[in-house]
């Protein structure tokens, strides 16, 4: 990059997003497990910037949260993107390097694209500010760029205030603005509501800025993609099947088999090593990463674990937060997995629910095990060591520790600890009576 001056960044995002119906923010709705304004800020922070301002409504505290440690800054009566920058001049009083200004309902611009808005806005000193235009196919209802003949931009027009000639105008307004600093206040303060939203627009920029003998560089993009909005649920799910796409074909380049990437979900940070082959129907939630060689069979849900090389998952396995599955481990159907660790070889193959525990080297868990690791109150731990045997249907009630190969007798309740080799029996004892059956059918054929 060849700009010098220090970088501030102001993300709009104290909309609730009226169009969304929700009683979240906007901001707050999530593409592939993680809030919009994740997206954002993940990106901005690679451009190194002074600081990070967003600027959120009143009650929203949670966007407060996910925005930390940046600072917010509460825009209490939403008057317009004019407005909503109006609240962070404040905060920016003896900033004069660039201000990069920012929709918080655009989440997928990328890095470069932001980097040339900052270089368009020092391609020359008399231009005051940089606006990022998108040429579209099918413009939606954004604002429309309007040139001057040398290229530079005269004015925004907003969708709702553009005559019909206007609204054929391809080049539209992204919401992405390099402001100079040292400019930005007077500028913003003379932006008034004349308009048909009587709202304080951003977009008036250009015009005031050309007052003060500043021209306005436009710096285009060809990727229409990084540029969609968010301000319905319909372009939210539009995005998200556009960020899917990318996570499966980013898979399979590095290396996975998805038998059907359509049928397959992905988390923003899903991690899968080489030759790992995902089958059908698989949800992959946030905090996954699956070593080399891995099976996961259709139907599996995982989600905050790590899974080592080797492993079989599925079908229909679901693993929860905070989970590991070892090297060669097999997680069949219908098993639970909840913040437990199941260490390499180990096995549970056929129906069962394994919570805060841990399962030693190469042990098996039957068919049916249930770990009770809850008691009304309180979550309790169950470990077991190398090549522990537990029979068919057992229940492990914690808190419990069965030591190195004990083996536990199929259809046991088991509440005390087992010690290293012993054997763990907890049932009633079998009563079985001879001819007994017979008798009784016909007995009952007499009737
Ligand atoms: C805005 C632009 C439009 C552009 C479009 C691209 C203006 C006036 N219009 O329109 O030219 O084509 O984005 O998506 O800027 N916000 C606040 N406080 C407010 C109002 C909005 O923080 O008082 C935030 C919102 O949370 C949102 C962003 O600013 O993240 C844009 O607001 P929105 O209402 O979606 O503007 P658009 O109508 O899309
Ligand atoms: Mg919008």
């Amino acid at each position: 990059m060849t700009y010098r001056d220090s970088l501030a960044v102001v993300i709009l995002a104290a909309g609730q997003g009226t169009r969304m119906k929700s009683v979240h923010p906007k901001a707050m709705h999530k593409l592939a497990g993680r809030p919009l304004i994740g997206w954002l800020l993940e990106t901005v922070k690679d451009l190194s910037p002074e600081q990070i301002i967003v600027v959120i409504g009143p009650d929203m505290d949670d966007l407060a949260q996910e925005v930390a440690p940046h600072r917010t800054v509460i825009q209490h009566k939403r008057l317009g993107t004019g407005d909503a920058v109006r609240t962070v001049l404040s905060e920016l009083k003896d900033f004069t390097g660039d201000v990069l200004i920012l929709l918080g309902d655009m989440p997928l611009i990328t890095l470069g694209t932001l980097e040339k808005l900052i270089e368009t806005r020092h391609a020359h000193e008399k231009i005051g500010l940089a606006v990022l235009g998108a040429e579209y196919d099918d413009p939606p209802a954004f604002g429309r760029l309007i040139q001057n003949i040398d290229g530079t931009l005269k004015r925004i027009v907003e969708f709702k205030d553009a005559t019909d000639e206007e609204r054929e105008i391809s080049l539209c307004n992204t919401g992405a603005f390099c402001v100079r600093g040292d400019k930005l206040a007077s500028w913003v303060s003379k932006i008034d509501t004349n308009n048909a939203q009587k709202e304080y627009y951003i977009t008036d920029l250009p015009v005031i800025a050309a007052g003060d003998g500043f021209k306005t560089a436009v710096c285009v993009t060809q990727n229409e993609s990084e540029v969609m909005g968010v301000n319905s649920r319909e372009d939210l799910s539009a995005m998200e099947m556009m960020v899917q796409d990318e996570l499966r074909a980013f898979a399979m380049e590095n290396g996975a088999t998805l038998q059907d990437p359509t049928s397959v979900y992905f988390s923003f940070d899903t991690e899968l090593g080489q030759d790992v082959t995902v089958e059908p129907h698989v949800f992959f939630a946030p905090g996954v990463s699956v070593a080399d060689n891995v099976m996961i069979h259709a139907f599996s849900h995982l989600e905050g674990v790590r899974v080592e090389q080797g492993a079989q998952i599925g079908p229909y396995a679901r693993l929860r937060a905070g989970s590991s599955v070892g090297e060669n481990a097999i997680i069949g159907n219908f098993i639970e997995v909840n913040r437990s660790h199941v260490h390499a070889g180990a096995k549970a193959k056929h129906l069962g629910y394994l919570g805060d525990a841990v399962i030693g080297e190469k042990s098996n868990i039957g068919a049916g095990t249930v770990i009770a690791n809850y008691d009304g109150f309180d979550k309790n731990e169950t470990v077991l060591g190398k090549g522990v045997f537990i029979g068919s249907n057992a229940t492990l009630i914690a808190p419990l520790t069965i030591g190195d190969g004990a083996i536990v007798a199929g259809g046991s309740s088991i509440t005390d600890n087992i010690p290293a080799q012993a054997l763990g029996l907890a049932r009633e004892k079998q009563m079985t009576r001879e001819g007994w059956a017979a008798e009784f059918r016909k007995r009952k054929a007499k009737k």
